[in-house]
């Protein structure tokens, strides 16, 4: 086989094993309706596991969601799965339909596509998942993660009303951890911008989670990869602990 279509097949067995374990999700986690109260138009950049997994939790609580991707055929049958409040399109047009965007993409791929986006997301509320991976996002990842991905982030993205948010839990745990028994899984944000981190709030409770304001964007590196709240299910008092001085 031609390397070129292994690449294609394994892209396409890839995105079917996200739609089987977004639809596994489904099935084992109950997510109840939120009551309608005005819902948000999110755009989602970069529908792979942890945008996939947080569009069908906003699309399950109300909200409408665009999923995007460089390659939007490939995205058909996801949002088939997620019912009428679910679209598909590219990046451009996510950008464009989120009044909220879900910003999901490789670290490395920012900067690019900050410039590329510069004019749609000017002025719109981004929540941020990405986290930077040298092995994955090369010599870059180094300096942003010294910097902090608040600040790295911000720059690399100018102009929009930045959150970090959903960067500190797994994509399994997005779906399996959804309004768990007892004390539900601590979300932690970081943002400069009152009313985006108030919106913010609003769609980590929607998703089925407990938000917890850390700060501005220069304390996001305090949830960075590697940090005591990185990907271990805090409760809100719990994530308050391990973040007080
Ligand atoms: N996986 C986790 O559990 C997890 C948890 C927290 C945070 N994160 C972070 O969140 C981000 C996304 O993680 P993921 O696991 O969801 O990744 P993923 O499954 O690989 O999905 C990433 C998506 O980004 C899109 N993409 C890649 N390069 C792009 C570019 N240059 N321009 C526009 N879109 C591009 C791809 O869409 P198309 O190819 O379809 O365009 C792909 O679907 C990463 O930074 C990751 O470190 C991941």
């Amino acid at each position: 086989m031609a390397p070129g279509n292994w690449k294609v097949r394994s892209a396409r067995l890839a995105r079917g094993l996200l739609i089987a374990a977004l639809t596994l999700g489904a099935a084992v986690t109950s997510v109840p309706a939120a009551d309608a109260v005005s819902p948000v138009k999110i755009g989602v950049i970069g529908a792979g596991h942890i945008g996939g997994a947080l569009a069908k939790l906003w699309v399950a609580s109300g909200h409408e969601v665009f999923l995007s991707s460089r390659h939007p055929e490939e995205l058909k049958a996801l949002a088939a799965s997620l019912g009428a409040k679910a679209h598909v399109g590219t990046p451009r047009e996510a950008a464009v339909f989120g009044d909220v965007v879900l910003v999901s993409v490789p670290y490395k791929a920012l900067p690019q596509l900050g410039q590329d986006l510069k004019a749609e997301l000017a002025g719109k509320i981004v929540l941020d998942t990405c986290n930077p991976y040298p092995e994955r996002d090369g010599l870059m990842a180094v300096a942003v993660r010294q910097e902090g991905t608040g600040v790295a982030s911000q720059r690399f993205l100018p102009g929009v009303r930045l959150v970090r948010a959903f960067n500190a839990i797994g994509w399994r745990d997005l779906a399996h951890q959804v309004r768990r028994d007892g004390e539900p899984v601590a979300i932690p944000l970081a943002g400069d911008d009152a009313r985006a981190l108030e919106i913010a709030q609003r769609l980590v409770t929607d998703a089925g989670f407990t938000p917890v304001v850390v700060g501005g964007l220069s304390r996001a590196r305090e949830f960075d990869v590697g940090t005591m709240p990185y990907t271990h299910l805090l409760t809100a008092a719990e994530l308050r602990k391990a973040l007080a001085p």
